[in-house]
């Protein structure tokens, strides 16, 4: 908001009137368009450190399993498979970020969606650590989505860890994931066959005006260190990028729902 507020002062404040003053305005709005790509970058930074974040919980979490179980070669065995499949989503985020001055190198691919939520289960069980208990339930007939594999897996793992943090007692965590076909009534969506996925908490839930904020970038109501107020915001621009929708619904004392849809399609 700052931002756009310092533009519009410069481009009418009757000071940047004419002649030299129109050198000095076009010197000025060049120095606002380069402090405003300073702030992109460090808000990528941010984005980028927080899926890095997320990542790293994963990996803390797996070197104390084989710490404290060292002699039980299955688990080991399970967990170290699990550490490597989680630093390949480390060199994968790179890999994004690096790629982000191209964005055709993004790599949406067709992918099948209940394999990849089977995978996905195991590490988000360690992403969430004890406390919250997580079901998740595949239904038959998941549709293929044409979407980034990494960034899903992203997304899925920070709506996850929301669930978690609201339940500062325990409590159940419901991911579920079916087909659903949408028609014109459906507001803001093409109709046609969705994937849909549920990440359903017993938590504290959201006050109406919490939920009406709670998609705004940098919005959070978590203490400093423990939120950077990115997780939905990340995740409504990357289901809107793939054609779908992020939505919510949400009441103190009643729990979240938060609602992922992706258009089931073939990569074109
Ligand atoms: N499942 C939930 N239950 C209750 N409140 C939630 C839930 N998910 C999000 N919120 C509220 O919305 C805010 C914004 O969520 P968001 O995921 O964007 O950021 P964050 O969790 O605060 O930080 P980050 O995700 O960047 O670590 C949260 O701070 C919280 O107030
Ligand atoms: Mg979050």
């Amino acid at each position: 908001m700052r931002k756009v507020a310092s533009r519009k002062r410069a481009n009418s404040d009757p000071q940047f009137g004419g002649g030299d003053a129109v050198i000095e305005r076009d010197q000025l709005v060049a120095r606002l368009a380069q402090s405003e790509k300073l702030a992109a970058v460090g808000e990528l930074a941010c984005g980028v450190a927080h899926d890095v974040n997320n990542i790293l919980q994963a990996v803390i979490m797996g070197a104390e399993i084989i710490r404290q179980r060292p002699d039980d070669t299955q688990l080991v065995e399970k967990t170290s498979k699990l550490l490597s499949l989680a630093a390949a989503r480390g060199t994968s985020i790179v890999r994004r970020v690096l790629s982000l001055s191209r964005p055709s190198d993004r790599c949406p691919q067709s992918v099948d969606t209940s394999v990849l939520l089977v995978e996905l289960s195991d590490l988000l069980v360690m992403s969430l650590g004890e406390g919250a208990k997580l079901t998740v339930k595949i239904g038959a007939d998941l549709p293929r989505v044409c979407l980034d594999r990494a960034e899903f897996e992203t997304v899925l793992i920070n709506l996850a860890i929301n669930g978690r943090d609201a339940m500062e007692h325990g409590g159940a965590l419901i991911i579920s994931a079916h087909r659903q076909t949408m028609d014109d009534a459906d507001v803001g969506l093409s109709p046609g066959d969705y994937l849909r996925v549920d990440v359903v908490d017993s938590g504290s839930g959201m006050d109406p005006e919490t939920l009406s904020r709670a998609m705004e970038p940098f919005f959070t109501t978590k203490p400093p260190g423990k939120g950077t107020g990115l997780g939905l915001s990340m995740a409504r621009d990357f289901a809107e990028r793939f054609g779908g929708a992020l939505t919510i619904s949400s009441a103190p004392s009643f729990g979240t729902t938060v609602t992922l849809r992706l258009p089931a399609a073939p990569c074109s």
